[in-house]
């Protein structure tokens, strides 16, 4: 079976190198590969071993899974051309643009045409994606779990009902930006006390990483956990109230409504 991907930037390079370096779970031969420019594409394809194509069509051509890695603007652009090449090979479509809906990207294809949209997240790039997949009709239960094994080469996947894709987008993806912003805050606020940048930011990375497999594993709520390092009279306490008093939560969930709009807004744009 045959991959193929339409565009070779950040998002495309983190998928196939996790396809085909970091879990060796496909092989080059059975990638190909364009891009504008064709030169990110002939990049990425000497670091995999994988083909690299002149155009759209020669991918589609020679896929039976379409992956479409343009930005969400460039779709509309570049996918009236290639009807006739999608009718002709019927591949799989698997589109990993930004709140492009099923509905929308149906448009561009023959009738009937499965077609999968998936949203991973830029820590693709060292196999720690959480990504979020949602078929249309016309995908097979062989055709989805076949997307999932492609992802699951860059992280976790979880299969998404479309009507949550906006709200998942913004936990799954933009939240990233969010966890960053967080530790590099705390980090700063360490150097601000004495303490290297770099050590404060490995120390605050490692201590997220445990929070998050503490929530993941033991299975229990934020709030018992919180409440166990809180001790009466303690510093923790200090800190929690202080971050509350300063809208800590209220402004997470401001940021979280502004993500949901904006994608919301990209969604409706044809
Ligand atoms: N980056 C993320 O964190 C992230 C997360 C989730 C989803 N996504 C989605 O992933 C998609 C790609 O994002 P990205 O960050 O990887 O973007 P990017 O780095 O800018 O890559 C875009 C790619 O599209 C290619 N391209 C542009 N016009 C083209 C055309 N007419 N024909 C063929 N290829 C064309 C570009 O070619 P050149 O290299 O030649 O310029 C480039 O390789 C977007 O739809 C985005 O919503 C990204």
């Amino acid at each position: 079976m045959n991959f193929g991907f339409i565009g070779a930037g950040n998002m495309v390079s983190a998928i196939v190198k996790g396809m085909i370096l970091g879990t060796q779970s496909y092989e080059g031969k059975h990638i190909f590969l364009t891009s504008k420019s064709v030169t990110s594409a002939k990049k990425l394809a000497e670091q995999c071993g994988a083909n690299v194509c002149k155009t759209p069509k020669e991918v589609i051509a020679n896929s039976d899974v379409v992956i479409l890695g343009v930005k969400p603007n460039v779709l509309a652009a570049i996918l009236p051309e290639l009807q006739q090449a999608f009718a002709q090979k019927s591949p799989l479509v698997v589109s990993i643009a930004a709140g492009k809906t099923l509905d929308y990207l149906s448009g561009f294809f023959p009738e009937k045409t499965p077609i999968v949209r998936v949203m991973p997240n830029i820590n693709a790039k060292i196999g720690a994606s959480a990504t979020g997949l949602c078929a249309n009709e016309f995908v097979s239960e062989k055709q989805k779990q076949l997307v999932q094994e492609i992802f699951s080469t860059i992280g976790t996947v979880a299969e998404i009902d479309e009507s949550q894709f906006s709200i998942f987008s913004v936990i799954g993806g933009a939240s990233v930006a969010f966890a960053y912003l967080y530790m590099d805050a705390l980090a700063r606020a360490a150097v601000k006390a004495g303490m290297p940048k770099k050590q404060a930011l490995q120390l605050t990375a490692e201590t997220v990483l445990g929070s998050a497999k503490m929530i993941l594993k033991s299975g229990e709520a934020p709030w018992p956990l919180i409440d166990q390092v809180c001790s009466p009279g303690g510093t923790t306490i200090e800190g929690v109230t202080a971050l509350q008093a300063g809208g800590f939560e209220a402004t997470l969930v401001k940021a979280f409504d502004a993500v949901l709009a904006k994608d919301k807004a990209i969604g409706e744009k044809k």
